[in-house]
């Protein structure tokens, strides 16, 4: 198994734009898990402000997601708008967890950012990626 969270080929979407920002938020997540790996009692701001820069950032993201969706009259727009809420419901459960000072072992920390955003990027994103390129075509 994987130890962190590596942007490769499998989440390439095709879009500029929203691959840099995928990019940038798998780098957020390496971030957490690495701290969470680390075998010391870390300060737990580092942490939570880990988490929270995650949080902040991937709803940027998603806006920015929704926002191209909606320039390009994507037909999956509302369910992929009610996939993005649920990741950030998820993803604020975690973030309350952590601030509960639940303990995670890397291992539950890397499945859940894992399940998190790449099974996202890799069933839904790339969907939209592939529409957004059959459009440039005929463009
Ligand atoms: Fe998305």
């Amino acid at each position: 198994m994987e130890d962190r969270l590596i942007f490769d080929s499998r989440y390439v979407v095709g879009i500029e734009q929203v691959d840099r920002e995928h990019q940038k938020l798998f780098e957020l997540a390496s971030k957490i898990y690495d701290n969470l790996a680390l075998d010391v009692i870390l300060p737990m701001k580092e942490i939570r402000s880990a988490i929270t820069e995650l949080v902040d950032s991937t709803k940027v993201h998603f806006a920015n997601e929704e926002a191209l969706m909606v320039a390009n009259a994507y037909p999956g727009l509302a369910e992929h708008r009610e996939l993005h809420a649920y990741l950030i419901y998820r993803i604020e459960e975690f973030e309350k967890s952590v601030e509960d000072g639940e303990q995670f072992t890397p291992v539950d920390a890397y499945e859940f950012l894992c399940s998190w955003l790449g099974d996202h990027i890799q069933a839904s994103d790339r969907n939209f990626g592939e529409y957004f390129s059959r459009n440039a075509e005929h463009q």
